[in-house]
């Protein structure tokens, strides 16, 4: 992990967050609640903001053209009519010099009808208009900032006809007081209540002075983190330095935690649904970060999804909650105006995990029956406590629960797990090309209905077998039953290394309705074969790897970014022309297939951080057994070496765990030789 700012609390509460995770145990979370700041009354962002900003997609490249395209696509798309309604300008659209007179100059060439035309405009098609400045003495791209001018500016955005401002906190010439953060975000905050006009009014301050806890009563919102970047390394982080910031949030004063990166192509649909989902469980705004002009459909039905902004827009106007986590997982729980709730199962991990809670859990305990309305797939189901779904890694079960009592208009909620004794980081299922594994799905009911008529089928590739060796239908499974059937799965001697697909189908009727059915799509990988004779281990082809920052290197250190960016390997002043760099928390998974017989190797921080920090563990696992593990090791720490004994062992996994909160995790696996027959 890396840190390049001071802790401020609201690191430190996502600093807590990170510890109870660490410890693995499911823990249900209750702090305590502060008291919310009185919300600034102007009469504003009732619900949190909804609409775009140039930002994250176009940086300085912002024009007058854009600024109308976007406005037009609003209107022609559907997001006018899905409550989209703020068209926000970033830094960049000024000239680098205030006038003769002191009054910012909307750049000419960029806005050749200047804001008041831009404006005029947008307003023209029943939207609003945003702009950006700064709580300094020049904006962070270097453009004059609103120091010591506060009241010129905002009287010129009023007369200009501008209905929202980001103030951001670059060149702030601050000795970093909290009283001086009041200080210059009161008087921006106070120029604009001067000029009569109705202004959102967006704190950008980053989260450093804990902004939560005071900005609440001098604007509509505060930014509570850095900025976001296009990655789900960022998208997690974000998550994690938000979500414990809930009881400040109300009607008029919301924690943003930046704008969307939805659509612009670094992350997974599942990833940007995650982060939209999220977004509305944790009532942020919603601006919206990408192209529209380029947006492809699937950006489009996450954006326009109407449950989920009606999740995000709620007029009660609550943060949701993380009640319940551990292991990676968290459950989220946002209470709504009609006594609905909206809860969201968050799978931060890199493989699927089953997740549940219950209608109890999530406050609701008058009804026997419950409504889960899948808010992504828009199917309805009925259950009789539990909520539980199979969320795939990255990705979040998003549901909106209601109290019912003709549930028998609704097929019963199931979920349709899969297991598999080589399952592993990435896929369900690893096999050699020409060998024989097992697996096992298991079927359950949630239902107030029992299923009947159960029967499940598996479908293949071609050249591939797949057979059940147990019963495949059962007469009934009853409500918080299950039932399950082992597989076993055969790959063709031909097969390349790669993903392949097993379908899984349930079939179940239920009261008096026909049968429905539900699938699973089971990620079967061919593995590489292992290597003959002793090799070093980064000449091997991994079958999977996940690392805290950027990916792991081969035969480099961890540069945290781009693959390729880190140094030769050294510890203590020794180099190694071999190796893996990584960055904590860092798992490399390898198929030995019983052909290999030891692993050697190095361990140890990285030179390249200096005196900077570093404190980890490297352990390796041969299957689910620990076989080596190095105890602390830090910055400081001579170099350390492991052997691990892999006599019969199917899949060999390198761990290198943060062990704890501090940073600069570059731990290095030095030199690892792996020997096989
Ligand atoms: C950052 C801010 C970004 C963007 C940028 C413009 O400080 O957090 O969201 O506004 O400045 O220079």
């Amino acid at each position: 992990m890396r840190r390049s700012t001071p802790p401020t609390r609201a690191r430190w509460l996502a600093g807590l967050v990170t510890a109870a995770l660490a410890t693995g145990a499911c823990a249900v979370v209750s702090l305590v609640a502060a008291t919310p700041a009185s919300a600034l009354a102007n009469g504003l962002a009732k619900a949190p903001p909804m609409g775009f900003n140039d930002w994250n997609s176009f940086g300085c490249a912002v024009d007058e053209q854009l600024i109308e395209q976007t406005a037009d696509y609003f209107v022609s798309s559907g997001l006018k009519a899905a409550g989209y309604n703020y068209v926000n300008i970033d830094d960049c659209w000024l000239l680098k010099a205030r006038s003769a007179d002191g009054h910012l100059v909307p750049d000419p060439v960029k806005f050749p009808d200047g804001i008041k035309g831009t404006a005029d405009y947008v307003h023209s098609l029943g939207l609003k208009l945003g702009i950006y400045e700064d709580a300094g003495t020049k904006t962070c791209a270097g453009y004059p900032g609103s120091l010591g001018h506060e009241q010129t500016d905002a009287n010129d955005f009023a007369a200009w006809g501008v209905d929202y401002l980001k103030y951001d906190n670059c060149n702030n010439q601050s000795n970093g007081s909290l009283a001086d953060y009041k200080a210059r975000y009161t008087a921006m905050g106070d120029a604009l209540k001067k000029t009569g006009r109705p202004i959102v009014y967006s704190i950008c301050e980053w989260g450093v002075n804990d902004p939560a806890t005071w900005a609440g009563d001098i604007g509509n919102l505060w930014r509570t983190t850095g900025d976001i970047n296009d990655s789900w390394g960022s998208l997690k982080s974000i998550i994690n330095q938000n979500l414990n910031l809930y009881p400040y949030a109300k009607p008029g004063a919301w924690n943003d935690p930046d704008m969307l990166e939805v659509g612009n192509g670094h992350m997974t649909d599942t990833e940007y649904k995650t982060h939209f989902g999220l977004w509305a469980e944790m009532a942020a705004p919603l601006l919206i970060g990408t192209d529209l002009r380029k947006a492809t459909p699937a950006t489009l039905s996450i954006l326009l999804n109407k449950d989920v902004i009606a999740i995000d827009q709620d007029k009660l106007g609550v943060q949701g909650q993380v009640i319940a986590q551990g292991n990676g997982t968290m459950v989220f729980n946002k209470p709504l105006k009609n006594g609905d709730r909206a809860v969201a199962l968050y799978n931060s991990n890199d493989a699927a995990a089953t997740m549940s809670t219950t209608a109890a859990q999530i406050g609701l305990t008058r009804s026997t029956a419950y409504s889960l309305k899948d808010v992504w797939s828009g199917t309805t189901t009925e259950t009789a406590g539990t909520i539980s779904a199979v969320v795939p890694a990255h990705g979040t079960a998003l549901y909106r629960v209601k109290a019912v009592s003709d549930y028998r208009k609704f097929a019963p909620a199931t979920t349709l797990g899969v297991t598999s004794p080589s399952s592993y980081t990435g896929a369900d299922i690893g096999i050699a090309a020409g060998a024989t594994t097992t697996f096992a799905s298991t079927i359950s009911d949630y239902g107030r209905d029992a299923l009947t008529d159960v029967r499940l089928t598996a479908d293949a590739p071609d050249g591939w077998s797949v057979a059940a060796t147990s019963a495949w239908s059962a007469k009934r499974v009853k409500t918080n039953g299950s039932f399950a059937t082992g597989w076993s799965l055969s790959s063709p001697a031909t097969a390349q290394p790669g993903n392949y697909g097993v379908t899984l189908t349930a079939s179940y009727a239920y009261g008096t309705h026909r049968p429905v059915a539900v699938t699973r799509h089971v990620v079967v990988q061919i593995v590489p074969t292992p290597p003959h004779g002793s090799v070093a281990l980064s000449d091997v082809t991994w079958v999977s790897s996940t690392n805290g920052w950027g990916p792991v290197e081969k035969d480099l250190s961890n540069g945290e970014t781009a693959a390729g960016d880190g140094k030769p390997i050294s510890i203590r002043g020794t180099v190694y022309p071999k190796g893996l760099g990584t960055n904590a928390q860092s798992d490399i998974v390898y198929y030995v297939g019983g052909k290999c017989s030891s692993l050697t190797t190095d361990v140890g921080i990285d030179d390249e951080v200096g005196t900077k920090g570093g404190d980890v563990l490297f352990q390796i696992f041969a299957d689910d057994a620990k076989v080596a593990d190095s105890g602390k090791i830090t910055n400081t720490s001579a170099v350390k070496s492991l052997t691990a004994n892999l006599t019969g062992v199917t899949w060999l996994r390198l761990h290198v765990d943060p062990d704890g909160a501090t940073t600069y995790d570059h731990g290095d696996w030095a030199g690892p030789q792996l020997t096989c027959s």
